[in-house]
């Protein structure tokens, strides 16, 4: 029998329906702009986070990596919190790409908020880099897919706006905290001045991120695209998996949710849940092993028939999916079991 994999929500295969959109996509030269898909997707996100216009890109890191570059200068420094995928997985991508410092903040469930920024902000003085950037995650990744409550972004923005500061949004699942929370996606959109939207993660394309802000920051980041290698052909067949996944993917990211709770009571009935069960508010659930053995923990799990990701020495993370059913549900509670208990 074949592995579950539980170790991203990257790992899902475009289903035969989304594959069958892809085979019948009509396409044109996207750097010509006369990709007619592309253009759909790129408008479709935009109108649905309440901005101008939309960017589609290959992956998450350049949608993020374009929001930095597109709204800073060399020398700069953009805040962010301390386990968020900009700091921590994207290769250094600030420093070679935008020539920007980072300044990450450490915060309790990946959430910074008002509190945080409390004499961050430099002072114009030239002794010092500028703040021009404060960039949050929603949801947050390696804090276990959390939920950004929206009352804090409100006031961290409002506190943004009173420095002069531009708020860009990781929302590369925003989708799963817009189904857990019941609000509009343009409710968290409107807080930030570019938002990134992966489509390749619970959404279930095989590539490809939206960047969505107003016309003049998009036309910025459409140049860096090109500087950056990232502008691509024919790729209506890619955009047509992305437009498949809005119509009929982000409803069904509850049942991912659902999924990720029967295994985090699981986990937390056998002693191994990272956090109060409460912190399993999406589609991810961290594993918490005090020994410090997680390398072996993986191997364990793989041999019982279970991918996990490695988050580091004491954590473990395991991510629902579109390709993971009830009955993988069933089966992985008993690996748990077995291997845990
Ligand atoms: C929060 C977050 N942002 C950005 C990315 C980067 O996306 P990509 O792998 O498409 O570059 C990821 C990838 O997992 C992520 O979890």
């Amino acid at each position: 029998m074949s592995h579950i994999d539980l170790r991203s929500d990257t790992v899902t295969s475009p289903t035969p329906a989304m594959r069958r959109a892809m085979y019948e996509a009509e396409v044109g030269d996207d750097v010509y702009g006369e990709d007619r898909l592309v253009n759909e997707l790129q408008s479709r996100v935009a109108d649905m986070l309440g901005k101008e216009a939309g960017l589609y890109v290959p992956s998450g890191t350049m949608s993020n990596q374009l929001a930095i570059r597109s709204q800073t200068q060399p020398g700069d420094e953009v805040i962010c919190e301390y386990n968020s995928h900009i700091f921590n997985y994207e290769g250094g991508g600030p420093a070679l790409l935008s020539g920007v410092q980072l300044h990450p903040i450490l915060a309790d469930h990946g959430i910074l908020t008002k509190q945080h920024f409390s004499g961050v902000i430099r002072p114009k003085d030239h002794h010092y880099a500028q703040t021009r950037l404060i960039a949050l995650e929603n949801t947050h990744n390696r804090a276990g897919g959390v939920v950004y409550p929206l009352p804090v972004i409100e006031e961290v923005a409002e506190f943004a706006s009173s420095q002069n500061l531009r708020m860009h949004l990781d929302g590369a699942r925003l989708m799963n905290a817009v189904i857990a929370s019941g609000l509009d996606p343009s409710a968290y959109a409107d807080h930030f001045n570019s938002v990134s939207l992966c489509l390749s993660k619970g959404l279930g394309a095989p590539v490809g991120s939206v960047l969505v802000g107003d016309s003049e920051f998009i036309d910025r980041a459409h140049r860096f695209r090109k500087i950056f290698g990232g502008g691509m052909r024919q790729i209506g067949i890619l955009a047509a998996a992305g437009l498949y996944a809005l119509d009929h993917h982000i409803e069904r990211l509850a049942e991912d949710h659902h999924h990720a709770k029967v295994l985090a009571e699981t986990c937390r009935d056998l002693g191994y849940l990272e956090n109060d069960i409460a912190w399993t508010q999406t589609n991810i659930v961290l594993l918490r092993f005090p020994e410090g053995n997680t390398q072996q923990m993986e191997h364990q799990f793989k041999a019982a028939g279970l991918l996990v990701s490695v988050v580091n020495d004491h954590s473990i993370r395991l991510v629902t999916h579109l390709d993971f059913d009830k009955a993988q549900l069933v089966r992985t509670i008993e690996i748990l079991k077995r291997v845990l208990g």
